[in-house]
């Protein structure tokens, strides 16, 4: 059973009432990567709401994520400029690499790899996320090197 001590420090940095909900969630995202379901009961309990409704705010904003996720989160253009600039071939080194495909996070969980709608870059495409790191005019030499960079890192 997780220990409710995060979940105690955030009601008593947010409140307990309605309106701390998605800070609350937010702090449990800042600390954990995403909100597990005994987290969302655990905050249920505290601020006297359902887990039901926990659950349908965490998975209304996709900034709350209520998928495990790795520490790195890669996140690939899938839109129209990226698409015809050689963003599959930017997916394939990344996998290649990573040996993960997209949706999966590494058992190791340090990467997770998703796509995503276009993020504003689009005449520097094709372009990825890393956390909210932004990378554009990517290559597939130049991901395996960004990516690689990541691998090597030894903050985790
Ligand atoms: S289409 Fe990829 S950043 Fe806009």
């Amino acid at each position: 059973m997780t220990d409710n001590s995060l979940i105690t420090e955030l009601v008593t940095r947010h409140g307990n009432k309605r309106q701390s909900l998605i800070p609350i969630l937010q702090g449990v995202v800042e600390k954990e990567s995403f909100i597990s379901q005994t987290r969302m009961r655990q905050i249920a309990k505290e601020l006297d709401i359902s887990p039901a409704d926990v659950y349908g705010t965490a998975s209304f904003y996709s900034f709350l994520n209520t998928d495990e996720r790795g520490k790195y989160v890669i996140r690939i253009c899938k839109t129209i400029v990226c698409e015809m600039n050689n963003k599959d071939k930017i997916m394939q080194a990344i996998k290649g690499l990573l040996k993960i495909n997209v949706g999966e996070t590494s058992p190791d969980k340090k990467f997770t790899l998703l796509e995503t709608n276009c993020l504003g870059w689009c005449a520097e495409g094709p372009a990825m996320l890393i956390n909210d790191k932004v990378y554009t005019k990517l290559t597939p030499e130049s991901v395996r090197e960004i990516v690689f960079e990541y691998l090597q890192s030894t903050d985790n």
